[in-house]
């Protein structure tokens, strides 16, 4: 008698399509249970070859904030935050068109604006042929451990700043002011009339333009510790207002103001000038001959006093609001690019945070968040 066969081979009792049939059931269970674990960990989506995405989890759409019908059947320049270089694009499509996967980090922007981080793999899926018909994208949220790294990146540079800024104080700032004198009194020399008065007031106008950039300058990189005392916010508002009625520019900017109250909170008064005196001049300057600036103080909220600043100025341009808190960032003929990151640099130090917002129909709207009581941010200086 032959001996039977091997246990590897499918039993001949049964119809070889109901045996296909149960091993194919079970690689499907296999290949769901395997999906579902994948979606519950991480940020999943599929593309066809020409990038348009066929499938997006529920993560993804969470994270992205856009709903799966926003996602199905576009490519993925619907999250691109325009942060990565073209070539760095370029390479992850090289890479995964010639069959290789393809990994690193990728900043994007979900639908409203905010910016998230991912550890992105994108594993090319082959046919027969060994062309690429498919390609699935598993990501990780890294967003607080990329905060954490700028975080740690800005403290180094504060740092370096501070010894720079030490420096210039010493040598730049006791030159200009012998400087300032020796001009006055030579102004003051000067026979009555004479053409070289105005030339001599210009001289000493720069000098104090130099000044006051060299001054925001140790300002930001080498603030102190707030010492809190109670503080009517209001009147904090209502003197940089007036500072700006006072500009021949800015003047006729109407600026509104609701005191809501009138609240005291505690902070640094000498601290927290800079940051109205900023912000109601950015937003007065991109007011100007278009409307107006409202500044509002609202009720107190869960032991935080809140200010917004509204301007009918033309809003900030989605390229640019990644950069607009860098230091010397700027886009105005005059500006030195440090009033923002003054003024934030400030309010976090009080333990507070400041957000802008800049809707796509323009109009911007700066919120200041303070903490009404003494609460610092434990921050090395
Ligand atoms: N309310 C606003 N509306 C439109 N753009 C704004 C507004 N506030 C800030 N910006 C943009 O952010 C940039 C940086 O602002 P920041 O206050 O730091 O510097 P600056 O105003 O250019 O110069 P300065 O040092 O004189 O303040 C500005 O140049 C401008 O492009
Ligand atoms: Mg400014």
């Amino acid at each position: 008698m032959p001996e039977g066969p091997p246990s590897s081979v499918p039993d001949q009792t049964r119809p070889p399509d109901i045996a296909t049939e149960r091993a194919l059931e079970r690689s499907l269970k296999e290949l769901s249970d395997l999906k579902y674990a994948l979606d519950q960990s991480a940020i999943v989506a599929t593309t066809d070859v020409h990038g348009l995405i066929t499938y997006a989890n529920d993560k993804f759409c969470q994270i992205s904030k856009y709903s799966r019908e926003e996602l199905l059947g576009q490519d993925h320049r619907i999250i691109n935050s325009a942060y990565h270089p073209k070539e760095f694009i370029r390479d992850l499509w090289r890479t995964i068109a010639s069959g290789r996967v393809w990994r690193s980090e990728i900043r994007n922007r979900a639908k409203d604006g905010s910016i998230y981080w991912v550890d992105t793999t994108i594993v090319p899926f082959m046919d027969a042929r060994g062309k690429p018909y498919q390609y699935i994208a598993i990501r990780y949220d890294i967003t607080e451990r990329k905060a954490a790294e700028e975080r740690l990146r800005e403290q180094a540079a504060f740092v370096r700043l501070g010894q720079m800024a030490a420096v210039v104080a010493h040598e730049v700032k006791n030159p200009l002011a012998g400087l300032r004198g020796a001009l006055q009194v030579i102004g003051k020399r000067l026979p009555a009339g004479s053409p070289d008065t105005a030339i001599v007031g210009e001289m000493v106008a720069r000098i104090d333009a130099l000044n006051r950039m060299v001054q925001d300058l140790l300002l930001f990189a080498r603030p102190r510790q707030p010492k809190m005392a109670p503080v009517r916010i209001a009147m904090v508002v209502r003197e940089a207002v007036e500072f700006i009625a006072n500009d021949p520019g800015l003047k006729h900017t109407p600026i509104g103001v609701d005191d809501g109250g009138d609240p005291v909170i505690s902070a640094d008064v000498d601290l927290l000038r800079p940051v109205f005196l900023n912000l109601l001049l950015n937003a007065a300057q991109a007011a100007q001959n278009r409307g107006g600036v409202r500044v509002r103080i609202h009720p107190r909220q869960n032991g935080v006093c809140r200010i917004t600043i509204e301007d009918d100025g033309p809003g900030i341009a989605a390229e640019i609001r990644d950069r607009i808190f860098q230091p010397f960032f700027t886009t105005k003929h005059r500006g030195t690019g440090l009033g923002l990151p003054i003024a934030k640099r400030a309010v976090e130090l009080h333990g507070g945070e400041l957000l802008i917002e800049s809707p796509e129909g323009g109009g911007t709207t700066v919120t200041v968040r303070l903490p009404l009581e003494e609460r610092l941010r434990a921050r090395s200086l």
